[in-house]
Formats: C-alpha cells, sequence, structure tokens
C-alpha cells in the first residue's frame, strides 16, 4: 500500500517528502496529457466517486477528468441532484456509493470534518476536495507542482526539489475562511518557504500561533519582499462580507491593479486558486497578465489529481512520511510502463 495511506484527508498526510514524491509521479501523469491519446490503463476497471455538496467548477471537472485518464469508471453527484436534495444522510449516500462499487470518494462539503468522517464509513479511499474553512490538500499540491514547473531552478534560490527553498510566498484576503490558505500555508512552508498572510485584522486568523507564517494587515510594503502572491476570493458563502465594511474597500486596501503589480519583484508570478471576483481581488488587467499562473494551477490539477488518486486506488508506492524507497515507477499502469 501507498505510504500515502488509504485517504488524502489533510496535507499533513503527506510530509516533505511525500509532497516531493508525489510531485514526481504528478511530472510522469503530466506528460500523459499531453500525448495523442492521453490516457493509461492505471485504475481500468476501478470506480471514483465524486460526492460535492458545495459547488464547483475546477475542483470537480479536474478529478472527474484525472479520473478518466486514468481509465476509472466516474459517477458524479451533487447535492441538487441526488436524494440528498430529499433529506438523506451523507453517511447513507457513502454506503450507497460504496455498495454500487466505489474505490475512491473524492468529497467536497461545506462543513469542516465531513471527509473524515466519511472515511470512517466506508472502505473506499476518501480524497478531500474541500471540507468548510479547514483543508483542500489537492489544491495546495497542484500549487506546489505549478512552482516547481515555473521555478525549475528555485523561487528562493534552492535548486531542484528546493524549488521553494527560501522563497517569499504571501498569502493575501480572506485567510480566515480560507481552506486553501491553510493547505497552502503548509505545504509552501514544508517546502522551505517563508509565508506571509496579510489581508484586514478581521480576515485574519484569530490564533496567529498556529499558523506557520507571519501577519501583516498592510500589503504594499509585503509586495516589494515576495516572490509568489496567492490571491484569495472572498467568501462570501461563507459570511466573509461581514468581516469588512465593503468589498469595494477591500480591494481599495488589498487588490492588485497595475500600479501594485508595480511593486513586485520582475520575477514574481500571481496565483489565484479560482473562481476570481475581477475587481476585488485583482483587475481584469492583472487577471489577464502574463504574471498569472491561475490557468497553469488549473492545467497542472489533472496531472496532480491523477497522481492522488493512481497513488491511493492502485497504491503506487511510498511517497508518504514513512517512505524509505522511491515511489513504484514502472509498476502495472505508470506511465511509461504502458506506452
Ligand atoms: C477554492 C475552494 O473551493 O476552496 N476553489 C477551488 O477549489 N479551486 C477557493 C474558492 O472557492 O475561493
Amino acid at each position: 500500500m501507498s505510504a500515502l495511506g488509504r485517504h488524502l484527508l489533510s496535507i499533513d498526510d503527506l510530509g516533505r517528502s511525500g509532497i516531493e514524491g508525489l510531485l514526481e509521479i504528478a511530472a510522469s501523469f503530466a506528460e500523459v496529457v499531453t500525448r495523442d491519446i492521453p490516457k493509461v490503463p492505471a485504475l481500468k476497471g476501478r470506480m471514483v466517486a465524486t460526492l460535492f455538496a458545495e459547488s464547483s467548477t475546477r475542483t470537480r471537472s479536474s478529478f472527474e477528468t484525472a479520473a478518466k485518464r486514468l481509465s476509472a469508471d466516474v459517477l458524479s453527484l451533487t447535492t441538487v441532484a441526488s436524494s440528498m436534495a430529499k433529506g438523506e444522510s451523507v453517511k447513507d449516500t457513502v454506503r450507497t456509493l460504496r455498495a454500487i462499487g466505489a474505490d475512491a470518494l473524492v468529497v467536497r462539503h461545506p462543513a469542516e470534518g465531513v471527509p473524515v468522517q466519511v472515511a470512517r464509513w466506508t472502505e473506499a479511499s476518501v480524497v478531500n476536495a474541500g471540507d468548510g474553512c479547514h483543508e483542500h490538500p489537492t489544491q495546495a499540491l497542484l500549487d506546489c507542482f505549478t512552482l516547481q514547473r515555473h521555478f525549475g531552478g528555485g523561487a528562493g534560490g534552492g535548486g531542484g526539489q528546493g524549488f521553494l527553498e527560501g522563497a517569499r510566498v504571501a498569502i493575501v484576503g480572506d485567510i480566515l475562511h480560507s481552506r486553501v490558505a491553510r493547505s497552502c500555508t503548509k505545504a509552501f512552508v514544508s517546502l522551505g518557504a517563508r509565508v506571509t498572510l496579510a489581508g484586514p485584522k478581521t480576515l485574519l486568523p484569530t490564533f496567529a500561533g498556529e499558523w506557520p507564517a507571519e501577519l501583516s494587515c498592510e500589503l504594499e510594503p509585503v509586495l516589494y519582499e515576495t516572490d509568489v502572491l496567492y490571491l484569495l476570493r472572498m467568501q462570501r458563502e461563507r459570511g466573509a462580507g461581514v468581516f469588512v465594511p465593503s468589498e469595494r474597500e477591500f480591494a481599495h486596501l488589498y487588490g492588485i491593479d497595475e500600479r501594485r503589480l508595480g511593486m513586485l519583484a520582475g520575477k514574481a508570478v500571481i496565483m489565484h486558486p479560482g473562481p476570481v471576483n475581477r475587481g476585488v481581488e485583482m483587475t481584469s488587467a492583472v487577471a489577464d497578465s502574463d504574471r498569472s499562473l491561475a490557468l497553469d494551477q488549473v492545467h497542472n490539477g489533472v496531472a496532480v489529481r491523477m497522481a492522488v488518486l493512481y497513488l491511493l486506488v492502485a497504491g503506487g508506492g511510498a511517497v508518504g512520511k514513512e517512505a524509505d524507497g522511491g515511489p513504484a515507477i514502472g509498476a502495472p499502469g505508470f506511465p511509461g510502463a504502458d506506452r
């Protein structure tokens, strides 16, 4: 069994070596998706089910594409179009999906901890695709992969695996309600980056000591010292609106326009997990500029999620915390083993 374990519930399930091992496997799958027929039989005969109780454009379609590119059967369930809308419990839904034959469940839910609970109810592997304000581990992994591909030799001067060693990352916006901020901070820090969380005081985490990051209510001084500027959406659906006087004021103080873009170092990049509220966290001109890696993040998400599903469902080899060997490259279905 892969040392990733049976589930991916938190970025804590992978140590630094686990993240690095997973990125290596993702690189092989990134090559697969460039082929004329971008598919391998790694999960042929297996079933991946997505269970989304929150709306999603990128994450759900990315997981489903990843599963299809691994030749898995895909079963897609959303709250509105399932018996959950008739009041069926998550537990009964999960058990039903397993009875149908799901080997992996990709779960998104507005309540923190639901994927952990789901993992107790099923024999299937569970992937947390975002639980409330808690975690979104595959977003953090695809962001690391995107930065590795972009910087290659190292954003902070480190080389090879040390692509984030010494890099300065600023995560800006609604940190308080962001599962992306929590997973990304942990992943970036474990790869050697220094992270600053910036935003209005009301949207910064209350217990600063719990996060391995510096906090700043001022944006502009941070911009001059940033290699990676990671912008976050105001989580209106989680009530973020009441934490700031208005989105207009937030945009004025923390939004990125061309003037603030000019404060970044020449090689610095902008990231965003999407969806973007244009005119709030950044202007359209910034969103569409070549400094933004947002579409690279989406593109790379497929290969990263292929790697996650491959490791969980096919048990692709030891890459997690306790790994003492390399990933099982060459295992049946591994890209290159079956061309
Ligand atoms: C994020 C999410 O849902 O947590 N989006 C994503 O997964 N790409 C961020 C957000 O919704 O703002």
